[in-house]
């Protein structure tokens, strides 16, 4: 069975949570009680797991992906994760890259979601004109195991005069042909237009990975494929990013794309993901980073942990009235005026993270029922 996207709905899961480092384990502390709940209103019982991840996993035992993190994960219907810290390239337990990068590897966690919309009560903090910011509801799929994160030959050359550098961003058929499916699925669930992007105007890498979206387009005649060249696509996102339903793109360009994105949707702090791929359990992570300056600080914003909690109550747990119960408790919160001071302009109330997080929980526990 395919567990990391599973349609029935679980009566027990087993959730291994790494919390990781910075802000990690502050915005993972409120995303896993609302999992819990949500879960339990829909009748499945969650148990949390928690393991090592990152700099904290490297300082405790010397490895960054320690294996029975490794283990664990693997095992486990579905995978939380809260932020992992930044990485000194010189040092050496970020040879191999940093942990993340070889979790994902190793699950085979091919395609990476990331939906960005607008929040109508956030319109007053967004960097954009209230009428390029509304009516935003877009999802990127961004290839995550492998292009230039990956490729080969890679490193840098200090014995040659002069000294080099070198990474690889390489693309097989199949790596193309799989995350281009995830992606035209996502568009027929929804308004059925993809948007490939790329450099194929200059890149072979991108020429072939057009000719393969091109191929794996006859099997959805119902959605309209067009492709953008990447800096073009950056414009638009941010000119008129309500244009866009799917967009699909690699692993760079994702990574990219979606920050970029994530300021159309309001703040960083906001963004949910879901990794995933063909078998084995799913990823979930807010896309922010670990804000190091601003851990212990209880500042951060709970809502892209949270609103990924949802994402993996839906797609790995089978429970889409779960991940609609939680993301009406965030809209709840967030139109009674509640914010975090990501999302904070004028005169409105800032509240820490454990106090929105709190929100959110009271929220859905008024809300629907299961
Ligand atoms: C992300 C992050 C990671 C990435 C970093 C932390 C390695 O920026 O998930 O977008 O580049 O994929
Ligand atoms: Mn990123």
């Amino acid at each position: 069975m395919n567990r990391a996207t599973n349609r029935n709905p679980r009566v027990n899961a087993r959730v291994v949570v790494l919390p990781g480092d910075g802000i990690g384990p502050e915005v993972i502390a409120q995303a896993v009680p609302v999992l819990v709940r949500a879960a339990e209103r829909h009748g499945c019982t969650v148990t949390v797991e928690e393991g090592l991840l990152g700099r904290v996993a490297y300082d405790a035992c010397g490895n960054d992906l320690p294996d029975d993190t490794l283990a664990a994960a693997t095992k486990a219907d579905a995978i939380l994760v809260g932020a992992v810290g930044e990485v000194d390239r010189r040092q050496a337990w970020f040879r191999g890259g940093p942990s993340l990068i070889r979790l994902r590897k190793e699950l085979d966690l091919f395609a990476n979601l990331r939906p960005v919309a607008t929040v109508a009560p956030l319109a007053d903090i967004s960097p954009l004109r209230p009428e390029v910011a509304a009516s935003v509801d877009m999802v990127i799929v961004r290839e995550l195991s492998s292009g230039i994160y990956y490729g080969t030959p890679r490193g840098v050359h200090t014995e040659t005069s002069p000294k080099s550098a070198v990474n690889t961003m390489t693309y097989s058929e199949d790596e193309v042909r799989r995350v281009a499916r995830v992606a035209f699925e996502a568009a027929r669930s929804r308004r059925r237009e993809l948007v490939s992007v790329g450099k194929h105007n200059v890149l072979e890498v991108s020429m072939f990975w057009r000719d393969v979206v091109n191929e794996v387009a006859a099997d959805y005649p119902d959605v309209v494929l067009r492709h953008e060249i990447v800096d073009a696509a950056a414009y638009r996102l941010v000119a008129s990013p309500a244009s866009y339903d799917v967009v699909l793109t690699a692993n760079l360009f994702g990574d990219i794309l979606s920050d970029v994105a994530a300021a159309a949707g309001g703040s960083l702090g906001m963004a949910p993901s879901a990794s995933v791929g063909d078998s084995g359990p799913g990823l979930f992570e807010p896309v922010h980073g670990s804000a190091p300056d601003i851990a212990g600080t209880d500042s951060a914003n709970p809502i892209g942990a949270i609103l990924s909690a949802a994402m993996l109550a839906d797609i790995a747990l089978g429970l889409p009235e779960a991940r609609g119960d939680i993301n009406r408790a965030v809209s709840t919160v967030l139109a009674d005026g509640l914010r975090t001071r990501d999302i904070a302009a004028g005169r409105a109330r800032v509240v820490g993270c454990q106090e929105m997080g709190s929100a959110v929980l009271d929220a859905l526990g008024n809300a629907g029922t299961a």
